[in-house]
């Protein structure tokens, strides 16, 4: 009987047959990382305002996120950027139905900052406060693309911190196929910047050194046959050897030839669980989305659709963070003051 009742409520979601309130205007605030963000969407999908303080050129200077400079930033930017957001929207406080907040994964002191402010806002205002898991806003970056992502879906997740392989049966309902058993793709990317001496952040310096640069280094892929997970520290290790014997003569190319090679471990895989779960589409997200060839890679040898954010909402974003929250909004989902930040929080 619950068995039904769940199927028939997936096939209502997956044909987008559930009726949502409209006109819903959620303040979305991300501070997981270095960007201090703030937005306003409606409905889930329009972007009514989606300001970004980005500390890039900040940590640049050591090479990595300092994380004690990090929050720092977060406290002086955090109230600029709200107020931002707000004038962007054209709204005042009573405009707004919900406040929404990355509480985790991300670095204890940054979360704090964005997490104390919007309960500081929510009681002030009395507005409801909803908990946002950081991944799930990365995947619901795809819904503000204007095309609504068909249920059951894959969705391949690449940052920082994850790559992650996610079967979505309906809003919320996420089943983990897949991680990365070491590093995470963009972090892959960072060391291997580093180790080129190419600076940072590194994906977006591989991506631009690779443009110059050929393909013609062999470069170890992991498949982990009989898994759908990940592994990038051997090819890390592999290019690590090489700059050591003094073996890479042109960093382009090296860069090149690291880009091919995640790229193709990460399409190959996806498309292959996509197929295997019989979904009805792939979703992309996460900063490492934003990476051109792997763009072109998973639209160009997929076999079904394929849904990717805009570059711009890739990478990390406050738009992202409220229009998740609408759906859970929606459902009746709230957190209370109580809300604490969770470093390590998983998707779930
Ligand atoms: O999602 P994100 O902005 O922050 C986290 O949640 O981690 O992802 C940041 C990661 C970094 O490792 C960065 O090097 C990578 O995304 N990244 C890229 C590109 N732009 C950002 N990786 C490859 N190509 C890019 N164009
Ligand atoms: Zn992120």
């Amino acid at each position: 009987m619950i068995g039904q009742m769940v199927a028939n409520l997936r096939k209502a979601e997956s044909l987008q047959l559930i009726c949502y309130n409209q006109n819903v205007r959620v303040l979305g605030i991300e501070t997981s990382c270095d960007e201090t963000a703030a937005a306003v969407i409606e409905d889930g999908a329009k972007i009514l305002s989606n300001e970004i303080a980005s500390q890039v050129e900040i940590h640049a200077r050591y090479g990595g996120i300092v994380p004690e400079v990090a929050s720092r930033q977060h406290t002086l930017s955090i109230i600029p950027i709200i107020s931002a957001a707000m004038t962007k929207a054209g709204l005042d406080w009573g405009g707004i139905d919900a406040i929404a907040v990355t509480y985790g994964p991300g670095l204890a002191g940054s979360l704090l900052t964005g997490v104390n402010t919007a309960k500081a806002i929510a009681l002030a205002r009395s507005l409801p406060l909803i908990g946002i898991n950081h991944l799930e806003g990365h995947i619901y970056a795809n819904w503000l693309t204007g095309n609504n992502p068909q249920f059951p879906l894959v969705c391949l997740i690449v940052s920082g911190g994850h790559s992650d392989l996610v079967l979505m049966r309906g809003h919320g309902d996420y089943t983990l196929l897949g991680r990365t058993r070491d590093d995470a793709a963009g972090e892959a990317f960072d060391k291997a910047a580093r180790l080129l001496g190419l600076g940072y952040p590194g994906g977006p310096v591989i991506e631009k050194a690779a443009l110059n640069g050929k393909n013609n280094i062999a470069l170890p892929k992991s498949w982990i046959k009989g898994s759908h997970d990940f592994s990038f520290s051997g090819v890390k290790t592999f290019l690590l050897r090489l700059v050591e014997e003094g073996k890479i003569t042109n960093p382009a190319d090296a860069a090149a030839s690291f880009q091919h090679t995640v790229v193709e471990v990460l399409v190959t895989k996806t498309i292959a669980v996509a197929l295997e779960y019989e979904v009805r589409q792939i979703i992309l997200a996460g900063g490492v989305a934003a990476n051109k060839a792997l763009r072109q890679a998973l639209t160009s040898q997929s076999p079904l659709p394929v849904s990717i954010p805009p570059m711009s909402l890739c990478t990390d974003n406050a738009a992202m963070i409220a229009a998740c929250a609408y759906y859970k909004f929606q459902k009746g989902y709230k957190s209370d003051l109580s809300l604490d930040v969770v470093p390590g929080l998983k998707l779930s």
